[in-house]
């Protein structure tokens, strides 16, 4: 059996079916405020960029298997600001320890040993061992059902760790820049072998075609 109808499988069957074939997703560590001013750090992976104009970002936020919403998500709720933290090699291990489920009023930047920096443009920290992060402003939030909630966020600034951004060009080291992608379950993959593809025009593919 090569195709599998989605009307015949249970919402895990299809969870894993999805999550292990959309890989490598980028992950999101998110930092968020708590009520009492706990810094709050999880992974998301249901994440990505949607455009530039506005500059959005999408998270799709999970509640727990008691339908009660994650910090993360609590803390969204309440004040609309968020940080996404993008995580490279050298954050792996940390954002690991940060998707372990926490009570409220335990950090789990002090856990993973994070440290902080302020934030400029929202009241909310950034993880400073972070190759970048977007300070972020809740655009829109979508519930689907009891149990899922699609974020859109509207980036308002992006802060490089030394040595990634060169901010006169607006260019990226590509190089130095390591991301690590989600697959599924527990396994991640490093970009190892990047390659480049150019993108030619119509009269160019036709050219080349005929040639
Ligand atoms: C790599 C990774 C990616 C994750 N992606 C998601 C996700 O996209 N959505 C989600 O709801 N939970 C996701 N989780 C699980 C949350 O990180 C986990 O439930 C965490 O404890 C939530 O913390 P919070 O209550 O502090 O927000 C992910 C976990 C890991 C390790």
């Amino acid at each position: 059996m090569d195709s599998v109808s989605f009307a015949d499988l249970a919402p895990y069957e299809r969870y894993k079916l999805l999550c292990a074939t959309i890989v490598p997703r980028p992950i999101a560590l998110v930092t968020t405020l708590g009520a009492d001013g706990t810094v709050n750090a999880a992974p998301y992976s249901f994440f990505n960029v949607f455009s530039e104009e506005p500059a959005l970002i999408v998270l799709g936020l999970q509640h727990k298997p008691d339908h009660s919403p994650k910090d993360t998500t609590r803390n969204i709720a309440r004040s609309g600001q968020f940080v996404v933290n993008l995580v490279d090699e050298a954050l792996a291990e940390a954002m690991n320890v940060c998707a372990i489920d926490c009570p409220p009023d335990v950090s789990e930047v002090e856990a993973a040993g994070l440290s902080l920096k302020e934030g400029v443009e929202i009241p909310v920290p950034h993880i400073a061992q972070a190759p970048f992060a977007l300070e972020c402003r809740r655009e829109v939030s979508l519930a689907f059902g009891p149990q899922r909630e699609l974020l859109v966020g509207e980036v308002l600034r992006l802060h490089a760790r030394p040595g990634l951004l060169d901010g006169e060009r607006l260019r990226i080291d590509e190089k130095a820049y390591r991301p690590v992608g989600r697959l599924f379950g527990d396994s991640y993959a490093r970009q190892g072998d990047r390659f480049t593809l150019t993108r030619p025009s119509y009269a160019e593919f036709v050219r080349a075609r005929d040639a």
